[in-house]
């Protein structure tokens, strides 16, 4: 099984967005991925589960993170480095049944012009951490605004070209 995980609960993210996005194109590919966004995960998580306690509401998350095999995170450029809620939500999840020895690949996004490259590294360290295996081709894309039309696809000709490279050796990893 394959799932996509928009790494932010901010409402309206660019995140989700390219989540989907990806989710259209692999799908078009002939991959079917489920999608995940951190808006899903429970208000009071921190209260909820952490430190091995575990709610209802996350328990579903759960299920669908220990049945999957390959992960394809979308990562959004926070104060220099991935969004805190991402880092909550691995803390949260069972270790080591939901990312030990499994697969990844990493799409980082930002507004500015870096494309979120220190925090795809950061993430990358955590995913070593725990035995995540990362592809290494890695995306970044800088000023996320300028990059969809209004169908919600992706116009500029370099980032359709690394997408569509990083999503065929995605389906082969
Ligand atoms: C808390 C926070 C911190 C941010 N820090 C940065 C930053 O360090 N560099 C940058 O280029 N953009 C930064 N942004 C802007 C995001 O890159 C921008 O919102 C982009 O659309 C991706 O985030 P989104 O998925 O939340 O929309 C920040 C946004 C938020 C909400």
């Amino acid at each position: 099984m394959v799932t996509i995980i928009a790494s932010t609960n901010r409402p309206g993210s660019s995140t989700l967005q390219l989540a989907q996005y990806y989710q259209k194109r692999l799908a078009q590919k002939g991959l079917k991925t489920n999608l995940l966004s951190l808006t899903e995960l429970p208000d009071n998580l921190i209260k909820t589960d952490l430190y091995g306690k575990r709610s209802q509401e996350f328990e579903k998350i759960q299920q669908l993170i220990t049945n999957t095999d390959k992960f394809l995170f979308v990562i959004p450029e926070y104060n220099g480095s991935f969004p805190g809620v991402l880092k909550v939500f691995i803390d949260a999840c069972s270790f080591p049944e939901s990312f030990y020895e499994k697969k990844a690949a990493l799409v980082g996004l930002s507004s500015g012009k870096y494309g979120n490259i220190r925090g795809i590294d950061h993430f990358t360290g955590v995913c070593h951490y725990i035995h995540l295996n990362v592809m290494p081709l890695k995306i970044h894309i800088s000023s996320i605004k300028k990059e969809f039309n209004e169908s919600g696809d992706i116009i500029p000709e370099d980032t359709l070209r690394y997408t569509e490279e990083q999503m065929d050796k995605f389906i082969k990893f």
